[in-house]
């Protein structure tokens, strides 16, 4: 049945650009593309305003109405652009331990009216700025964190608002942020400097043309303020007794006689480059759901949630020299904070109270913890609920998909991994947020890029990722663990080859394009795609070298806890496997580029690969040398087995090989984003259902059944006994075997993409496991895709929403069901359940 059927194509669309100086182009290109379209006219220069509107032409002629005019202003595009000097205070610091935040000032007067000004701003730290008393924008933790000495981000700041005729102060406050703070697990600071320092350029137009610009010179003043040491790991500490003597510091009129001067640092101007990315915001606020008392007579807050952020204190009761601390963690043990697994990051703020009288508000401004529970210490009496909240912070990205069925646990399953994705998608994508690491591991993201791309629109936030990865790509093709890539390791090659970990370089740009179609990243990444596959060949000199390093399928449950790689899964099996993946994704990139030498030569490279694999890991009675769920599962979903006997040789074999498991899973981080594809597109629908809804230890739901509220790293994170795991490496926030996920999008709620940024998409529900309904749904560039489907005494009833411009292609489980293509609209099928139709 169809409800409402338009099967609307684009066949045109007509561009209008309007000028600051009023000048008007419109441009008409008949063309169905609508997404990521090239700029129809000149490229806007450096500070060049345009106004931008839309409409779309159909087939049948039929035009849209002008979209709502949308203004476009062009950054500081080149190095000649900045007349500002990296400033930095002239004093001396001990830099082997967090610092007070430095205050940098200068004081300006505009002698016009004022039609707009631009800030353009960043920093060697974490900064924020502020224009005669208020903030320039609601960005936490900028400029993030990028490969700094190659690649720094500047934030620009619309402060027409704030800027007066008269007398105007702008201030800037600095703190150790990625820059000079802790960074990795050996206690190591100061990465990429030992000083904090600061960059801006405030221009001002004023109504009789005249542009004024404020520049970071030695003509700023430094001092510091109330913050006497921020730390990303560590934490923040507040002396509000301070307070009153650096009041007024981001306004005119303040003395800053006493303050020091600044000097410049040598800084490359080249390496500076506009901010794609959404910046790191507060998202939203958490209440306490329950308050105890610890045996000390501290406070310990429950949030209810596993989150990333900070805790806000609505009000003080403290006074003069009292000190309020407040922890941070992801569990309790006995009723306290249990912070072992946080190994050296402190995550502890504390607060020192002025005297005189309460105090309204305070959180802190330049650390982030991971947790659930805090505790408050040194509050005179139980901290009151009202008194404190949780404010969830990470980058402001659009949610762009949603999930949900009838069985509630694989709902919080679901919930844990959006949890886990924005507790570490602070600025970089992270294994986690709250140890002393927090680093952008490539392999965590790599498997969980196509879960992320569904949930959020992270296209930009990967994009600069990508920047930093080819950046801190070697010149042998080589791709660090982690990126950005603060360890200067006595790197050999071909360490940086590590299967799964460095083949994101490829893997990520691909899930960009076929998720979000953007081929202009797919561009940009090419020398780096390529490079790393050719850095792959060298390294196994076309068969399987075993002497290089591997991460194996890390943290399946077999693995001695000490020893992640150490599996059942043999390392050199996986790495053969991701080697002829990133062969395959690499020749399909050059056929999207038209690179047809390219996706000739990388072919006959996937084709010798797998042939080598097959020699080294099929045994001649058809199974694998590693008997495991994982080996099965990348023979099947990496496509390396010769027949299609094979393939059902190698699904029957996984699925009693779960069975045997009891349904429990037997995955590590390779294994397990692949496990119910395997399962499913071998045939074995209700295997996958069965490892799905499994709740005893391990599986996907045990860690719900203990209350979980994010993905953990370890399928045990907390073992039956109640035991947290090995301490040194267990954390109860890890994206990375939340990639499941993408299964429950694709599979259980039925919408896959087929062709780039969902132009094209499969619906192809498959239900089992007794579950009566799911629904799924996703605003990809097109519009909002939807599939929601319920099975009822036999009968299955499925809703779809196809967007404009785009097809689907539908198979549904239902007797005599003929698969159709269907154009844009909404759809209601029905019929008998039939699943030999799946
Ligand atoms: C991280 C992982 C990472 C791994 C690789 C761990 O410490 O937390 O998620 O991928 O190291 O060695």
């Amino acid at each position: 049945m169809v409800d409402a059927d338009d099967d609307w194509r684009q066949a045109a669309y007509e561009v209008v650009v309007e000028d600051e100086a009023g000048g008007c182009e419109t441009v008409r290109v008949d063309s169905p593309d609508s997404v990521l379209v090239p700029w129809p006219v000149a490229p806007l220069t450096s500070r060049e305003r345009a106004t931008v509107s839309v409409r779309v032409l159909a087939g049948d002629g039929a035009v849209t109405p002008w979209s709502e005019p949308l203004t476009v202003e062009a950054a500081l595009l080149e190095p000649s652009d900045w007349s500002a000097q990296m400033i930095a205070p002239a004093w001396d610091e001990d830099v082997t331990s967090s610092q007070p935040p430095c205050l940098l000032r200068r004081e300006f007067v505009v002698t016009g009216d004022v039609v707009s000004a631009r800030l353009f701003a960043t920093a060697r730290g974490i900064y924020f700025a502020r224009v005669n008393g208020s903030a320039v924008s609601d960005s936490l933790l900028s400029p993030g964190w990028t490969s700094y000495d190659k690649r720094l981000r500047y934030q620009v700041c619309d402060v027409t608002p704030l800027v007066q005729r008269g007398d105007n102060a702008i201030g800037i406050a600095v703190a150790d942020g990625w820059f000079r703070g802790y960074l990795a697990w050996e206690g190591k600071r100061n990465w990429y400097g030992d000083r904090t320092a600061a960059l801006a350029q405030l221009e001002i137009r004023l109504s009789d043309g005249q542009v004024v610009t404020i520049a970071t010179d030695t003509d700023w003043r430094a001092g510091q303020g109330p913050i006497r040491a921020a730390d990303l790991y560590m934490g923040e500490s507040y002396d509000a007794r301070l307070e009153s003597a650096a009041e007024g510091w981001d306004r005119a009129s303040f003395d800053d006689s006493a303050w020091s001067d600044c000097v410049t640092q040598t800084f490359a101007l080249d390496t500076l480059t506009a901010q794609a990315s959404p910046p790191v915001r507060a998202a939203e606020s958490l209440s306490p759901v329950s308050l105890t008392q610890t045996r000390a007579g501290a406070t310990v807050v429950d949030f209810g949630q596993n989150l990333v952020g900070h805790l806000r204190l609505k009000s003080v009761d403290a006074t003069d020299g009292e000190r309020i601390v407040l922890r941070h963690a992801e569990i309790l043990h006995e009723g306290e904070l249990f912070t072992e697994p946080l190994r050296t990051a402190k995550q502890t703020d504390d607060y020192l109270a002025a005297g005189g009288g309460a105090v309204a508000s305070w959180q802190p401004q330049f650390t982030f913890h991971g947790f659930r529970y805090a505790e408050i210490a040194g509050w005179r009496g139980p901290v009151p609920a009202d008194a404190v909240e949780a404010v969830v912070c990470h980058s402001d990205m659009q949610r762009i998909g949603w999930f949900e069925c009838s069985d509630e646990l694989v709902n919080r399953l679901h919930d844990n991994a959006v949890w886990s994705m924005r507790g570490n998608f602070v600025d970089v994508p992270t294994d986690c947020p709250q140890r002393d690491e927090r680093l952008g591991w490539t392999g965590d993201l790599q498997v969980f890029a196509p879960s992320a791309a569904f949930l959020y629109d992270c296209n930009g936030f990967l994009d600069s990722w990508l920047a930093d990865l080819v950046v801190e790509q070697q010149p042998d093709g080589g791709v660090p663990f982690v990126v950005p890539c603060p360890v200067d390791a006595d790197y050999t090659f071909p360490t940086y080859v590590a299967a799964a970990w460095a083949d994101a370089a490829v893997i990520v740009p691909w899930v960009c394009y076929e998720r979000f179609g953007d081929i202009g990243l797919l561009e940009r990444q090419w020398p780096s795609m390529s490079a790393f596959v050719d850095a792959c060949h060298r390294a196994h000199g076309g068969t399987i070298n075993r002497e290089l390093f591997q991460f194996g399928d890390w943290l399946d449950p077999t693995a001695p806890p000490g020893d992640a790689s150490n599996g059942m899964t043999d390392r050199h099996l996986v790495a053969g496997a991701y080697l002829v993946r990133s062969l395959d994704l690499v020749v399909a990139t050059a056929e999207v580029l038209g690179r047809s030498g390219d996706a000739a030569r990388y072919r006959s490279l996937a084709d010798d690969y797998r042939a080598v694999w097959r020699r080294e890991f099929v045994r001649p009675d058809g199974l694998l040398s590693s008997d495991s769920q994982t080996a099965y599962a990348l023979a099947v979903c990496f496509r390396l087995l010769e027949s299609d006997a094979d393939y059902t040789r190698a699904g029957a074999r996984l699925a009693e090989l779960c069975e045997q498991a009891g349904f429990r899973i037997a995955t590590g981080f390779v294994g397990t984003p692949l496990i119910c594809d395997a399962l499913t597109t071998t045939g074995h629908v209700e295997s996958a259902y069965r490892l799905l809804l499994q709740r005893e230890c391990p599986s996907f739901l045990y860690p719900v059944t203990q209350g979980a509220t994010t993905i953990w790293e370890r399928w045990d994170s907390l073992k039956p006994s109640g035991e947290v795991n090995d301490a040194a490496m267990t954390s109860f926030n890890h994206y990375a075997l939340g990639a499941v996920v993408d299964w429950l999008h694709r599979c259980v709620g039925g919408l896959a993409p087929l062709a780039p940024g969902y132009r094209s998409t499969r619906v192809r529900p498959l239900p089992g496991g007794g579950l009566t309904s799911a629904r799924v749904s996703h605003v990809s560039p097109y519009g909002e895709h939807a599939v929601d489907w319920r099975l009822a005494d036999g009968q299955f009833q499925c809703d779809v929403t196809v967007p404009p411009s785009t097809t689907a292609i539908v198979d549904l489980p239902v007797e005599g069901w003929q698969q159709r293509r269907l154009g844009s609209g909404r759809y209601r099928f029905e019929g008998y359940f039939d699943s030999l139709n799946m």
